[in-house]
């Protein structure tokens, strides 16, 4: 088979990575990739931008068999429905079905039309009527841009002031632009975060480990919220019962509700969940892997992943089985220093190979470029470096065994990521 991945991130790296494995496949295309990548698939020069026909006949050109596209941005701009509609294979949810992570405003809407738990809500367009609501309700909320801002989007509300100056960042200062037309404010939930991730054609939905990610930018979950600083595998708050638990009232619910909407969702549907004293609830649905869930969870796959995407696209997952390794696994994100906020970039990476080279330690490459056989920073999060062992504590101690062979000027990583599962213990 001949594969090609969209998407240039840390968890596209997992991905490939990922894929290489596999006995079924002869080669693999990255678009656009990114210097870790290149080193095992190939990234040809072809842009996202566009209509994403140039990419299709990329695909057509190069006998592609299965094109599998990490990223929310070209899911929501409709990559899936180019390729189907010229016939090409291709594993994600088409525009209609990736609006669940696209906008808030509409997972919300589904949710409570089908009883599917998650915090109460209401979304608005004008600022006043938006400000009065959070005065009227006085209680600490999370305010949320309706559409994708690569996880920045949702911003606490602890006062009414806070509450206000992010509908004010929102609605009037237009901060996240077009995905800010609309506001969704909703009620604090309480309780620990996880990640939940399944594989669906539609119909069957095959779960894969849990995992935590670490959303906020420092050490004790301080700072600003990210697109997440680091994630282990797995997640203890999922035990047993509440995994059947998200199916039962979630995950199935929720597939159930897009196909009878006419949006059947075929791909990955990530479940950002909040297990509250009242059960599991839904803080967010995403329409792809998660990032860095990905770089933690794809290293626990023991068998081919590729059988299980050709499956949800061809409705037999029904038919399929995933087998995972017991031990955990931990991914520490080196950030440029000021991320999620300003940042510099072109700073000189080193020792990467030297982290790559530990036992049991892969670096997977997110915003990094290659300058004259240098690879330099480009981007807020930078590498993540993955370890798995025999259990969180030795995943955790070798991940930062890793991040400690590897400098660049600003990094910023935290020296945490773990910490839930261990005060667990
Ligand atoms: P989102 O972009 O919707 O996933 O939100 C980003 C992060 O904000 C989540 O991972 C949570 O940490 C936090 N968050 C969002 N909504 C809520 C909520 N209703 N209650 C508590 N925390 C929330
Ligand atoms: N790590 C959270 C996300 O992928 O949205």
């Amino acid at each position: 088979m001949r594969i090609l991945v969209i998407g240039t991130g840390g968890r596209e790296h997992a991905i490939v990575w990922k894929v290489v494995q596999s006995s079924l496949v002869e080669k693999v295309y990255c678009i656009p990739g990114n210097p870790g990548i290149s080193e095992i698939a190939e990234c040809p020069n072809v842009s996202l931008e566009g209509d994403f026909n140039h990419v299709a006949d990329f695909a057509e050109n190069h006998q592609i068999t299965l094109t599998i596209v990490g990223p929310e941005v070209p899911l929501a701009k409709g990559l899936v429905n180019v390729f189907q509609a010229r016939g090409l294979r291709v594993f994600g949810p088409t525009q209609q079905a990736a609006v669940i992570e696209a906008s808030k405003d509409f997972a919300k809407d589904l949710m409570v039309k089908n009883s599917i738990p998650t915090a109460d809500y209401r979304t608005f367009v004008d600022a006043d009527a938006a400000i009065n609501y959070v005065k009227t309700v006085n209680q600490p909320v999370f305010v949320k841009a309706d559409g994708l801002a690569a996880g920045k989007g949702a911003i606490s509300g602890r006062t009414v002031e806070e509450a206000v100056a992010a509908i004010k960042r929102i609605l009037v200062h237009n901060d996240f632009g077009v995905s800010g037309q609309k506001v969704v404010i909703e009620e604090l939930m309480i309780g620990e975060e996880a990640s939940f991730t399944v594989l669906t054609d539609g119909d069957y939905c095959l779960p894969l480990v849990t995992a935590q990610d670490h959303k906020m930018s420092h050490d004790g979950d301080q700072g600003d919220n990210t697109g997440g600083m680091g994630a282990y595998s797995p997640a203890p708050v999922i035990t047993k019962s509440i995994e059947k638990e998200v199916m039962d009232t979630i995950v199935y619910p929720t597939i159930c509700a897009m196909k009878a909407a006419g949006r059947e969702f075929k791909g990955v549907l990530y479940v950002g969940l909040m297990i509250t004293q009242t059960g599991p609830k839904v803080v967010e649905f995403n329409a792809r892997f998660g990032d860095p869930e990905t770089q933690v969870i794809l290293p626990r796959l023991t068998s081919d992943l590729v059988p299980l995407l050709n499956a949800c696209v061809d409705g037999n997952l029904n038919l399929c089985t995933a087998e995972w390794t017991s031990e955990a696994a931990v991914c520490t994100i080196m950030a440029s220093g000021g991320y999620p906020g300003d940042y510099e970039t072109g700073k000189v990476i080193h020792g990467v190979d030297d982290a790559d080279a530990l036992n049991d330690v892969v670096v997977f490459h997110a915003g990094t470029k290659l300058i004259s056989d240098k690879i330099v920073t480009d981007g807020g999060r930078v590498l993540g470096v993955t370890a798995i062992g025999t259990d969180i504590e030795s995943s955790i101690n070798l991940a930062y065994q890793g991040v400690s062979k590897i400098s660049f000027e600003q990094a910023h990583y935290r020296s945490d990521i773990g910490y839930h599962a261990i005060n667990r213990e």
